[in-house]
């Protein structure tokens, strides 16, 4: 029988044409639609985000029942209105746009439709996990006996790593609960996914610590210690930064892990954003001193360009250590637990992407150095943005502090703002207003709406200029991450910011 030409036709058991060919002719159509429709993202007029609301999009893509007469025509509309994640004006969360390898990657995941749970179900998916593990780990300081898996993001590797630091500390709760109030610490400018890990652990956020962070956003140590001695249930885990969300910071980690170690405490160092700059970056550009740390989240789908998702949990006591924290052995499942690369039940969940398939592929086409380029890259971006900030002259551009790492993060408030110009420039000397949070929001919310640029903002409590910590009105947060930023780049989102705010201001 000659094969349907019509893709559309095919309906269950219909076996006219072999998936082979039904692939073949949908990937060289989507090969056209996705390379196009990834120019026409990088083009300099791109818009960025969709002007359409929720309720638009939803109305717009209700329709499932009936067959569509054409496919492309629906990917086309997806495609028009998805946030534009490939231009390098997209600077608006911690990842960027992907590397056409990773894209290819990605796809081979789908195709091999692997399952990282048992050896048999994706074996090189297996062998290609534990090559990424050990190379990071060589790279991170971990001894060659460290385990690790892959996870779907940063969240989940740090609720892993927690409840893996928790049923190794006492492995009486894996079958009895928890009977002891356990204590966490991490920094106030640690992200959310530590409390959520202990909600999760049933450890509960009133036994989650917020320890105090300096002048540059990161862990006191010595703060550490005092609130570790006068913990009110039982201390077992301290989460360390490598690159905090918002500001960038990294956790100075050599006192850090001096206080775990006097107090036999579980060091989790969460590089979800930093890791990669960490462990890749040309010391001449980034340098960061590690020190012994039981277990390391990095996120290759932050600043490594993989596709999302792709977050890797090193744990230096090793893969048993992992199993036995949370195996349950289902013999379903795990018909041999001698089995050594049966790694599922080292998760808290069953069926698993094996993710490690795109890192190792990427890392093989491009090798290290591209990895090393790339978050240099991103480091100098800030340094220079950082700079081009601070030479800007109408109204008041100011750094909230020199970029730790690869996030810059500032205020700009056009004179327009106040109505007594003189107020703004008696701000310039001293301390900060409350009011530049409403001025950041109302800009940035115009920024965003006029679709050419995407950016964010955020608010955090920091000693500024003050002995402890205030709360200081939400800023601009810009985080350098693509490969494509370039410093006109950066000109165009601080003109688009200050176009927006005299446009603002200059109106009241
Ligand atoms: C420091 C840090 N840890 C963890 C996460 C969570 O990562 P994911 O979004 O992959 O869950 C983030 C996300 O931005 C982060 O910045």
């Amino acid at each position: 029988m000659a094969p349907s030409t019509d893709l559309n036709t095919h309906s269950p058991g219909d076996a006219s044409e072999p998936a082979s060919e039904e692939l073949r002719t949908l990937l060289k159509t989507a090969t056209n639609v996705f390379a196009d429709y990834v120019a026409r993202c990088q083009s300099a007029q791109a818009p960025i985000l969709t002007q359409a609301s929720g309720d638009e999009l939803s109305e717009r893509f209700s329709q499932l029942g009936p067959k569509t007469a054409n496919i492309w025509h629906d990917i086309s509309e997806i495609t028009a209105t998805a946030t534009n994640t490939w231009s390098d004006r997209f600077l608006f969360k911690l990842y960027a746009a992907p590397t056409p390898i990773g894209v290819v990657a990605e796809t081979l995941l789908a195709v091999l439709n692997n399952n990282a749970h048992v050896f048999q179900a994706s074996p090189v998916g297996a062998v290609l996990e534990a090559a990424v593990v050990r190379e990071l780990a060589r790279l991170a300081g971990f001894p060659e006996t460290t385990g690790g898996l892959t996870f779907p993001g940063g969240s989940y590797s740090n609720i892993h790593a927690l409840m893996i630091a928790r049923n190794t500390k006492f492995p009486e709760i894996k079958t009895k609960g928890i009977s002891a109030p356990l204590v966490v610490f991490t920094s106030a400018h640690a992200h959310y996914s530590i409390e959520k890990a202990a909600v999760a652990a049933g450890i509960g956020l009133d036994n989650v610590v917020k320890v105090p962070v300096d002048a540059g956003g990161r862990m006191d140590a010595r703060a550490l210690e005092q609130l570790v001695q006068s913990a009110a249930g039982v201390p077992f885990f301290v989460n360390a930064t490598m690159g905090t969300t918002v500001l960038g910071a990294f956790d100075q980690l050599e006192e850090i892990a001096r206080v775990c170690q006097r107090h036999q405490l579980w060091l989790h160092l969460d590089g979800s954003w930093g890791g990669p700059l960490g462990l890749f970056a040309d010391p001449a550009v980034f340098s960061y001193s590690m020190a012994p740390v039981d277990s390391l989240t990095i996120n290759p789908h932050k600043l490594l360009g993989i596709p999302l998702q792709c977050s890797i949990l090193l744990v230096r006591h090793g893969l048993h250590t992992m199993k036995s924290a949370l195996g349950l052995s289902a013999d379903y499942l795990f018909h041999s637990d001698s089995d050594k690369w049966d790694v599922g039940d080292a998760t808290l969940g069953c069926g698993r992407r094996p993710d490690a398939i795109k890192l190792w592929v990427a890392w093989r086409y491009h090798g290290s150095a591209y990895f090393t380029g790339r978050v240099n890259h991103a480091r100098r971006m800030a340094l220079q943005m950082a700079e081009m900030v601070k030479v800007r002259s109408s109204g008041l551009w100011r750094l909230v502090c020199e970029p730790a790492s690869t996030c810059v993060c500032f205020w700009f408030v056009p004179r327009g703002a106040y109505e007594d110009p003189g107020e703004l420039e008696a701000h310039r000397a001293r301390g900060v207003d409350e009011r530049w949070g409403r001025v950041t929001r109302a800009i940035c919310e115009r920024v965003n709406r006029e679709g050419r640029v995407l950016i964010d903002y955020a608010a955090v409590d920091l000693p500024y200029g003050q002995p402890a910590a205030q709360p200081l009105p939400a800023f601009f947060r810009i985080p350098l991450n693509s490969p494509h930023t370039t410093r006109e780049t950066l000109a165009a989102v601080l003109d688009a910011i200050e176009q927006a705010g005299h446009a603002i201001f200059n109106q009241l």
